[in-house]
């Protein structure tokens, strides 16, 4: 049989949709972006990152979608592939490694993470977060930090839950559960908001949010925003490339493209509100970092009717949310160990499994034990892939793309996937070849001291 008969494809354009929207949606949305909008500073930070998503965001995840619908394959290959029908250098295929890597390190700490909402379930279930002060929920989430069996139990199980999916191929396992998820996280976040609405401090919350204040925008905000919108889309690693090359021929990418981004960056400010609104009413630091929503919502959850019930749905559905972004993070690496190295998927998925729970407990000891221990510029392990993978290795994977499609690719062949009006084709050159290369390039330029 050839490769191309052997791939499955989504059963719908809805299918595709929601399992591209899985991806995106995540911990990127509901843990980092509230914590970082805290860390850079509040407004400034959240227009440079909606600016980034829709300059350089929504083209080039356009782009990294092509991509994988033309080549039909795995990223490593498909990127051999395009540079052959481009006739160009087969050397492009390591953008694909780099990123299957990428894929990797990034679910290194995304696990842990995921098991800190895993145990979260729980706590909410037994009803730990009752009547919980500021003081009091902080206290619960330093004694998770500090304990490591603890942090290693959840973030095992995590990985079960996402190997196990992987293990079964695409088709199986995302495709069905992401129905009734999505619209099931915004529901209950609309309750959420609805909560943090009437007792906390929205007033303070969107003026911290929303007011813009240019002076605040330094170079080291621009930089984590643009490499949190590349990290909330699931850009530049091939994630998105993988899932481009399940889709249909006659979907539009353009569109498909628009509502994902709108959805997940509605989401993640949403999140942000009802934090901010509760953070500022309880008179908690607003930079607390990667603690904040899980030190913040259980206060919610403490004191608003049917608390216990509405807490543990949360964090089931924030889980949820969290496990089909895991899945799409090592699909890549999956389907080439599957397609190259005729691995049945099922040994492919353990292999990544266990690599990346080991490196999973590197990083879960950086909250503890090893705290101290310094990888690089005084960085932790989990700060240190954090940095490396959102705001080095997907940036640069996204440039790279742009510049494949934008200048070595034929256009009609650009153009055949694309679909789009001349007009709207020419915006999307304009933003893929130059928009998106400038920023990016700028950013990288100021981080390695070139520009100040
Ligand atoms: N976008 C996911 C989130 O926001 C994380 C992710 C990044 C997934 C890169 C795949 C690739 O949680």
């Amino acid at each position: 049989m050839s490769q191309h008969a052997e791939r499955s494809h989504w059963g719908s354009r809805w299918s595709f949709m929601l399992a591209t929207a899985g991806s995106a949606i995540g911990l990127g949305n509901i843990w980092k972006l509230p914590y970082m909008i805290g860390v850079n500073g509040g407004s400034a930070f959240v227009l440079v990152f909606l600016l980034c998503i829709f300059f350089v965001g929504i083209p080039l995840m356009m782009t990294e979608i092509l991509l994988g619908r033309r080549a039909q394959k795995n990223p490593f290959n498909g990127m051999q592939a395009l540079a052959a029908e481009a006739r160009v250098s087969r050397s492009w295929k390591y953008l694909g490694g780099v990123g299957m890597i990428t894929g990797l390190l990034i679910l290194g700490f995304y696990s842990v993470i995921g098991g800190w909402v895993l145990s979260y379930i729980y706590y909410a279930a037994v009803g730990t977060f009752t009547e919980i002060n500021g003081a009091q929920s902080t206290a619960n989430f330093n004694a998770l930090l500090a304990s490591p069996l603890t942090l290693l139990f959840w973030h095992t199980f995590f990985m079960l839950l996402t190997m196990g999916v992987v293990a079964r191929g695409v088709n199986s396992g995302l495709e069905k559960a992401n129905n009734i998820l999505i619209p099931a996280l915004f529901m209950i976040l609309l309750i959420l908001l609805g909560y943090s609405m009437s007792v906390g401090d929205m007033h303070l919350a969107a003026q911290f949010m929303f007011n813009p204040d240019f002076g605040k925008i330094t170079p080291v905000s621009v930089l984590s925003a643009l490499g949190h919108a590349f990290f909330s889309l699931s850009l530049g690693m091939g994630s998105v490339m993988v899932y481009g090359s399940y889709l249909q021929r006659n979907v539009s990418i353009a569109c498909t493209t628009i509502y994902i981004a709108l959805i997940d960056t509605a989401l993640g400010l949403l999140v942000g509100l009802a934090i901010y609104a509760l953070v500022f009413a309880n008179h908690l630091p607003v930079a607390s970092g990667p603690g904040l929503i899980f030190q913040t919502l259980p206060i919610a959850f403490g004191h608003m009717p049917a608390g216990s019930f509405i807490g543990t749905l949360f964090f089931i559905l924030v889980a949820f949310a969290a496990w089909t972004s895991s899945i799409s993070l090592v699909e890549p690496a999956t389907a080439w160990l599957v397609e190259n190295k005729e691995m049945k998927r099922s040994s492919a998925a353990w292999l990544i499994g266990i690599t990346v729970w080991l490196l999973g407990v590197t990083v879960l000891l950086s909250f503890n034990e090893w705290k101290g221990i310094d990888i690089i510029f005084g960085l932790n392990v989990f700060e240190t892939l954090d940095k490396l993978t959102s705001t080095i290795l997907l940036p640069l994977g996204g440039l790279f793309m742009a510049i494949f499609a934008g200048y070595f690719m034929r256009k009609t062949h650009v153009q055949e996937e694309l679909n789009l009006s001349n007009r709207a084709f020419d915006l999307w050159r304009f933003t893929n070849n130059i928009v998106a290369p400038i920023a990016i390039g700028a950013v990288f330029l100021y981080l390695f001291g070139v520009i100040h």
